[in-house]
């Protein structure tokens, strides 16, 4: 059935990601660009509940490249995951006369587009809008490399006074029981070591650290730890070892929200906008279901399925490459 787009809603939903602005202004300009109007939807999937849209012209999404967070505002829906919260979304997409939707955010977001595009026959195209980097099928999420750096640099700080005092640091992460996080910037930071949820079923990751022995030659110590309840993440960590270990005078960083914010790096500037473009290009090509993914520098079409269920694996070179460069 020939289905022609001439309204698309544009939300963002779940944990805010920096570069989600970005999207939202690459998404918008592509549409008008391409003779079809935009819906703002504000709130993620409680604004279509609510019914808080608006219409976006090109001038409302000027000056928003360089800033975090999203403009759209963000929120995490209990309703929309109720058919009775979604039969309500679908009459406010019927009023507004939206007849396609672009969702921008992570693995809750594509659960519910998918289900909502299977039960009222909708066109949904998803960008990836995480920090957590741990969506299957593309190599990078949009916000993902400007929380890297920002840990980067919280490290390089936290180092100064490590050294300084001679003292173990556990420095908590983001990223929903991903290690993407956690090992990238340990390597990025010269970290000693990463505890990261996906090599919790390999090895006891705290006594591999213990017997490998922290450096003598080296007075300061940093782990970068992934936040999980496996793991119990830094506090359980320290706590650990302070017990088996009261020779290490050990401290704990837990970096938390300062990860979500502040202004998008070039690459998640530049992915935001690639992607944008490709999701309107997706639905005007008769693309549904998918998610708009990266790979090998090649913008690529992902089924929301797959982004969600299918697991990304953690490259084992980059856990060689730390556990070699920190002896
Ligand atoms: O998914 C992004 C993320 O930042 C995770 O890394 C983290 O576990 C979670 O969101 C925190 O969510 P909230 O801001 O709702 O506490």
């Amino acid at each position: 059935m020939e289905y022609k787009i001439r309204c698309v809603g544009l939300l963002t939903s779940g944990g805010d990601a920096p570069g989600m602005n970005a999207a939202i202004r690459a998404v918008t300009r592509t549409a008008i660009f391409n003779g079809i109007r935009v819906k703002a939807i504000y709130r993620g999937y409680k604004g279509l509940i609510t019914g808080e849209v608006k219409e976006f012209r090109t001038q409302d999404v000027s000056n928003i490249i360089q800033h975090g967070g999203t403009i759209l505002k963000t929120a995490r829906c209990m309703e929309f995951k109720t058919p009775e919260g979604r039969k309500i979304a679908y009459d406010t997409m019927v009023r507004e006369e939206i007849d396609a939707l672009v969702v921008i955010g992570g693995d809750g977001t594509f659960t519910g587009a998918r289900i909502f595009a299977q039960e009222y026959n909708i066109p949904i195209v998803g960008l990836p809008g995480t920090i957590d980097n741990d969506l299957w099928g593309t190599d990078s999420t949009i916000g993902y490399d400007t929380a890297l750096n920002t840990i980067v640099e919280a490290v390089d700080k936290i180092r100064d006074t490590a050294t300084s005092h001679e003292r173990l640091f556990f420095v908590e992460v983001m990223g929903r029981d991903a290690g993407f996080l956690a090992l990238n910037s340990a390597i990025a930071a010269g970290a000693e070591a990463a505890i990261i949820p996906e090599r919790e079923t390999h090895e006891d990751q705290l006594e591999a650290l213990i017997k490998n022995g922290f450096r003598k030659s080296k007075n300061s110590s940093i782990v970068l730890v992934a936040e999980s309840e496996t793991t119990g993440g830094a506090q359980g960590l320290a706590n650990r070892m302070r017990e088996e270990h009261p020779e290490y005078d050990v401290r704990v960083t837990i970096l938390g929200h300062i990860q979500r914010g502040g202004s998008p790096t070039a690459y998640d500037r530049i992915l935001a906008s690639r992607m944008g473009v490709a999701a309107i290009d997706a639905l005007l090509d008769e693309q549904r279901n998918i998610m708009i993914g990266i790979q090998n520098d090649e913008i690529v079409h992902v089924p929301f399925t797959k982004a969600i269920k299918d697991d990304k694996q953690i490259n084992p070179e980059k856990v060689s490459v730390l556990q070699i460069l920190s002896i």
